[in-house]
């Protein structure tokens, strides 16, 4: 893989985000899981290129992503929907999900990744707060959302990224 200078990455993120899907990649005690994840965000904060993640405390990616300093963000070909589609389905709890995806961790700059992926985030956290319910604004939607498991908000620097 390549590194990328964000400044010159010209992808939608709506599409990337919301429609390609993100893969939460970390490591915990040397072993790897993934989640998918299609709520989040690119831009700038405290003057620093950052996603920003949800993570809802049942997740078992949480633990991962709370266990170290940093995690990955794997953006996959079309080619790997299933693959996606599954992570978002089945929890490491239960099963090898690397395994079962057939994905290859690669190791570097503090944390792990796919090899498959087409574009990788290398995200370093610096910020994180479970939401408060009682703030959304939307009735609606908080009822829909948030009847318990509250996300958790994650804002990470993107410290390297890579393409194919
Ligand atoms: C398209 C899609 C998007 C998802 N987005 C999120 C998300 O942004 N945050 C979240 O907490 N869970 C999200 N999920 C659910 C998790 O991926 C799912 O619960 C997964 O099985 C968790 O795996 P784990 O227990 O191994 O961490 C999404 C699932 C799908 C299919």
């Amino acid at each position: 893989m390549k590194e990328l200078k964000l400044e010159e990455w010209n992808e939608n993120p709506f599409k990337v985000i919301g429609k390609d899907w993100m893969l939460i990649t970390a490591e915990k005690d040397g072993r790897t899981n993934m989640m998918t994840a299609s709520w989040g965000g690119l831009g700038i904060m405290w003057g620093k290129n950052v996603v920003t993640v949800y993570i809802r405390p049942s997740r078992f990616t949480k633990e991962f992503v709370d266990a170290g300093e940093k995690f990955s963000i794997c953006i996959m070909d079309e080619k790997y929907r299933k693959q996606l589609n599954y992570c978002g389905s089945k929890s490491g709890r239960d099963e090898d999900k690397v395994k079962a995806c057939g994905f290859s961790v690669e190791k570097g700059d503090g944390t792990v990744w796919f090899k498959e992926s087409r574009l990788v985030l290398v995200c370093k956290k610096l910020y994180s707060q479970p939401m408060d319910a009682a703030a959304l604004n939307d009735e609606k939607l908080r009822n829909a959302m948030w009847k318990d498991d509250v996300h958790e908000m994650y804002i990470a620097e993107i410290e390297k990224a890579f393409v194919q």
